[in-house]
């Protein structure tokens, strides 16, 4: 199987992500780094494990990482997500342990004793724990075999300013850091993203599926549902997350072009923007796989068929 990290602040579409990745068996996920982002960092390292234990997998080693963007102050989105960031179900406290390591060391490290070019970083969240790695050890960049990341819009631009997606504006600087570090990237913008949009009928196969995971799916989605539909009349939700991990599990799914993508960390009015050079009109370096379309119903198919297996 692929071996995966997953970076994460769940966030509901961040936990139906990690169950995509837990109920496949191409993955195996070597371990769940919680950075703030949605939520602060309590929250976030916590419903990585309550995400854990709904998937009955308590070997999985969650580390907590960074609590802050690397320069700026936190803004977080409870605004989408709810109080706790998996709003929705109620949900017992986790009881499996969060693992002493912080989330950075056991990055680095990991990368550094698994044969090179092994590991795939997932982040689902600002960049904040893999520009911190990155940073403080240059040598594990050409050990990673690839980033596959959600964050970023372009055509569709954004969704916390008019110009900037969420996980992109949290941490600019940090993604300024992992767009420039040389490693193979894919980037999940919400101009693909917005096409993985849940609908009664897509809903109902969670929460038909008689299971526990599939209710859970069903009811964060309701949750997560309700800001699309009350600010924008919208039908349905961006599974933003799960995308990250279907493109690994079945890439054909997905278009794209391999651009320039930069980070713009001064903008008056587009701090956190990811310029991305679609038409190759700049002659900047590609440096990212950056998607724009989707089989939508083939990528419910999936996610369907899998959290079913839970
Ligand atoms: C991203 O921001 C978060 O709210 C979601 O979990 C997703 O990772 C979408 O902009
Ligand atoms: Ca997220």
């Amino acid at each position: 199987p692929r071996r995966i990290i997953i970076d994460t602040d769940p966030g509901q579409d961040d936990a139906v992500a990690i169950l995509l990745a837990l109920a496949s068996p191409e993955l195996e996920v070597l371990g769940i780094t919680a950075v703030a982002g949605n939520v602060p960092l309590p929250l976030t390292q916590k419903n990585a494990r309550i995400i854990c234990e709904i998937a009955g997998r308590t070997d999985i080693p969650v580390f907590a990482g960074c609590d802050a963007p690397l320069v700026r102050k936190l803004v977080t989105a409870e605004h989408v997500h709810g109080k706790t960031g998996l709003d929705g179900p109620a949900l017992p406290d986790p009881t499996m342990p969060l693992q002493d390591r912080h989330a950075v060391d056991f990055l680095i490290e990991t990368l550094r004793t698994e044969p090179e070019g092994s590991v795939t970083l997932c982040p689902l969240g600002p960049l904040t724990n893999i520009a911190t790695a990155l940073r403080r050890a240059p040598d594990i960049a050409p050990r990673i075999r690839e980033i596959v990341l959600m964050g970023g819009a372009y055509f569709e631009v954004g969704n916390i300013t008019p110009s900037a997606e969420f996980n992109i504006y949290v941490d600019p600087e940090a993604a300024a850091i992992v767009f420039g570090a040389g490693v193979p990237l894919v980037v999940m913008p919400l101009d693909v993203t917005h096409k993985a949009l849940t609908s009664p009928a897509r809903v109902r196969r969670f929460r038909e599926m008689g299971t526990r995971p599939g209710r859970m799916v069903a009811e964060w989605t309701d949750f997560f549902e309700r800001f699309d539909r009350e600010k924008y009349g919208a039908e349905g939700a961006p599974l933003h997350d799960p995308c990250v991990i279907a493109w690994l599990l079945n890439p054909d799914l997905f278009l794209g072009r391999h651009i320039n993508v930069e980070i713009e960390t001064e903008g008056r009015f587009t701090t956190g923007m990811t310029v991305a050079d679609w038409w190759r009109v700049s002659d900047r370096a590609p440096n990212a796989l950056f998607m724009r379309d989707l089989d939508a119903d083939g990528f419910f198919d999936l996610l369907a068929e899998r959290i079913a297996r839970l």
